[in-house]
């Protein structure tokens, strides 16, 4: 359910603007506001500024502005009710349950009360017990200070089998929740519990807003006992998934926007030891290599990422890699090595923070530069074969930057770097993105069977009621796909321009209001809503893209039995699908206002009447939809005509009839009435 107005003003009025931009920006004081250098754009004179009265910003420089909730959005890259979230946390104000399936919702939140619980724990533990002592000399003797160890909720868990189970039990917490947070395992004959982390050293990971997820656990002496793992991590849970975390993000991400960079490293002691020295914009992948959600999350706080890998063949592979796929997500991309057999964290507590920021500015290679390097390491370019088999391999990372101008520099700048005529290297760029856009074409075919034989099988399991997601639908000239004309006619859209498929410079195509309408309608309303507009509407008659993305979800939502808005609104299906649903849902105006000026179709609002306004707005979608297929067939005809094609222009013209058929039941509302 959405969030009620009401409790969106609430959050609006206790939230500070002050307060919250103060968490970013250094606020002075001037006259009755505040300035500061703003954190939207790069100046050195402050021209950000807040209205404390009115609880508004506005930059003079770049003319961001706006309210507390789109600071928040713009800052922490998050769709508007996230940042209502956010923001009703920070400020102790409890909202209604964030999932329609109030048992999943109450399971959520009992794990992540037992995670807290058990962060609580483990830091006592830690630095209040006798038995931590050793743990807490062993951090004390790294170099790790109280306060480091307090921001980053370092713990111990003792020795023992059970001390957090009959803690917890104390608390009257469950113990399969225990379980289902990682932090209990199921003995083998079932007959109980015991704890996952026995003496070692926690850390525990954060969510970027702060939320225990998980814990890693770390062997005080991993010399001692060569039997154990050195750590011990977290099983992937229902509220951790460890492919999108990033360690420590949740304490280096003011840091990072401040920097517009992100250090990746590898280790949690780096990220720890590295911050402590003041080098706060660091996070680590957590033992994974970097993936592409984690990239994704990144690219939200920073501009470039410099990764801090081992200068092993491991580390830099890892590092090739990584380096990769923060091109490909269009970030700037740069590798440091360190000095051999020195990691991130021996570096500083060495050499200190001051030290370490030099040696990075001096050492950060781009990928051309870093690649060609370790190609001569590795004897790659011995001969002629082996050197152009190291171009085109420089060159295939290169081809996976969405942007083609920035493509065009590093192709310079690979020249620059391997000594060849750029022209040249441009040659291998057009053949390495024909490769990936085949790839790509190939991906997405392969995801369209891969859909409709789903959608198939859902309509025969489901041939007696409910929405029939690919079905042809009830008004007989359905089978007309307007959307989709014979492909012997149709112009082929794979062999069109390269940058036209390039997977990430495109914007995602945009929904008519009435499917705008629609979207809304059926997350608000849920499943009866789903039924009936997908009962009457099919799914590629829907804006390809992530509206058809949104609708097909919400057909899964559906069969699983549980319309779940709330969840994509909350980005459980991605950032597409969750601006769109929250764009849809924040909606001011109810439908397009030359709605009532088109056809002869009434346009109830949304709130009186929902389900006739769905059945207007599928009578404008449909009717849209085949009024563009009377347009393409109109310019076949007319192409047709100039060339002489009489067959083809009968065929033509019996296709028009028909549309022009369809087109008055439409009008006439046929296909409600099955
Ligand atoms: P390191 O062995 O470098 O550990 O592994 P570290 O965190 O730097 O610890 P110190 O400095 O030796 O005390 C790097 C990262 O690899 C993952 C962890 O994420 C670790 O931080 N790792 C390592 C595991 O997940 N399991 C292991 O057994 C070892
Ligand atoms: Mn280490």
């Amino acid at each position: 359910m959405p969030i009620p107005d009401e409790k969106i003003e609430e959050v609006r009025a206790a939230a500070d603007l002050v307060d919250v931009a103060g968490d970013y920006v250094q606020l002075k004081r001037s006259g009755s506001r505040f300035m500061a250098l703003c954190p939207f754009h790069n100046e050195d004179t402050a021209s950000f500024s807040v209205d404390p009265e009115q609880n508004l910003y506005y930059c003079f420089g770049c003319q961001a502005g706006g309210d507390v909730f789109k600071f928040v959005q713009e800052i922490e890259g998050v769709g508007f009710l996230e940042a209502v979230r956010m923001l009703a946390e920070r400020y102790g104000i409890p909202l209604p349950e964030e999932e329609t399936d109030p048992e999943a919702a109450n399971e959520r939140e009992s794990i992540l009360h037992a995670l807290r619980f058990a962060a609580r724990f483990f830091y006592r533990r830690l630095t209040q017990t006798d038995r931590g002592r050793p743990a807490l000399d062993y951090l004390r003797n790294r170099g790790f200070t109280p306060a480091t160890i307090k921001k980053f909720g370092l713990g111990y868990a003792p020795d023992e089998w059970d001390a957090l189970l009959t803690a917890a039990e104390d608390e009257q917490l469950d113990p399969e929740i225990l379980e289902k947070a990682g932090l209990v395992v199921e003995r083998n004959d079932g007959s109980g519990y015991y704890d996952r982390y026995r003496g070692r050293i926690i850390f525990p990971i954060f969510s970027h807003i702060g939320k225990v997820l998980a814990f890693a656990g770390r062997i005080l002496d991993p010399d001692g006992d060569r039997d154990q793992p050195k750590y011990i991590n977290s099983p992937e849970t229902k509220v951790y998934h460890k492919k999108e975390v990033l360690y420590g993000l949740s304490q280096a991400k003011r840091a990072i926007r401040q920097t517009d960079e992100v250090l990746i490293v590898e280790g949690y002691t780096d990220v720890i030891s590295l911050s402590q020295a003041g080098v706060e914009n660091v996070v680590a992948s957590s033992g994974t290599a970097l993936t592409e959600g984690q990239v994704e999350t990144l690219d939200r706080y920073a501009k470039r990422a410099l990764l801090l890998y081992d200068a092993d063949e491991a580390g830099s592979r890892a590092t090739m890699r990584g380096l990769d796929r923060v091109l490909e997500q269009g970030m700037g991309a740069y590798a440091v090595e360190l000095p051999e057999g020195s990691d991130p964290d021996e570096f500083v507590q060495e050499e200190g923070g001051e030290a370490f920021r030099e040696y990075v500015e001096e050492h950060r290679q781009d990928l051309p530069s870093f690649a060609y390097q370790r190609a001569r390491r590795q004897g790659e370019l011995e001969t002629p074969e082996d050197r152009v088999e190291t171009q085109r391999s420089i060159i295939e990372s290169v081809a996976r930057i969405p942007d083609p101008n920035l493509r065009r520099e590093y192709v310079t700048r690979t020249s620059e770097v391997v000594g060849v005529p750029d022209a040249d290297l441009f040659r291998i760029l057009d053949e390495e993105r024909e490769r990936l856009e085949e790839q790509e074409r190939r991906r997405r075919e392969r995801e369209k069977r891969r859909r409709e034989r789903d959608e198939q099988q859902q309509t025969e399991s489901q041939s007696q009621s409910g929405p029939q997601a690919a079905a042809p639908e009830a008004d007989g000239g359905g089978r007309d796909r307007p959307q989709a004309p014979p492909p012997e006619e149709a112009p082929a859209p794979e062999s069109s321009s390269q940058e036209a498929v390039a997977p990430t410079s495109e914007a995602p195509p945009a929904p008519l209001p009435e499917e705008r309408v629609l979207l809304r309608l059926m997350l608000e309303e849920g499943p009866r809503m789903v039924e009936h507009v997908l009962g009457h509407m099919a799914l590629d008659e829907f804006t390809e893209g992530p509206p058809r993305e949104l609708v097909q979800t919400l057909v899964e939502m559906y069969q699983e039995g549980n319309v779940r808005a709330q969840a994509v609104l909350e980005g459980a299906y991605g950032d597409q699908l969750q601006s769109l649903a929250a764009s849809v849902m924040i909606e001011e105006h109810e439908a397009s206002e030359n709605w009532a000026e088109r056809e002869d179709i009434p346009v109830p609002t949304v709130n009186d009447r929902p389900y006739k306004s769905a059945d207007s707005a599928m009578k404008f979608l449909k009717l849209d939809r085949v009024n563009e297929a009377i347009e393409h067939v109109r310019a076949q005809s007319y192409q047709a005509n100039q060339n002489g094609e009489t067959e083809r222009m009968q065929r033509l013209q019996q296709k028009m009839m028909s549309l022009q058929e369809l087109k008055k039941d439409i009008q006439r509302g046929a296909f409600l009435e099955a």
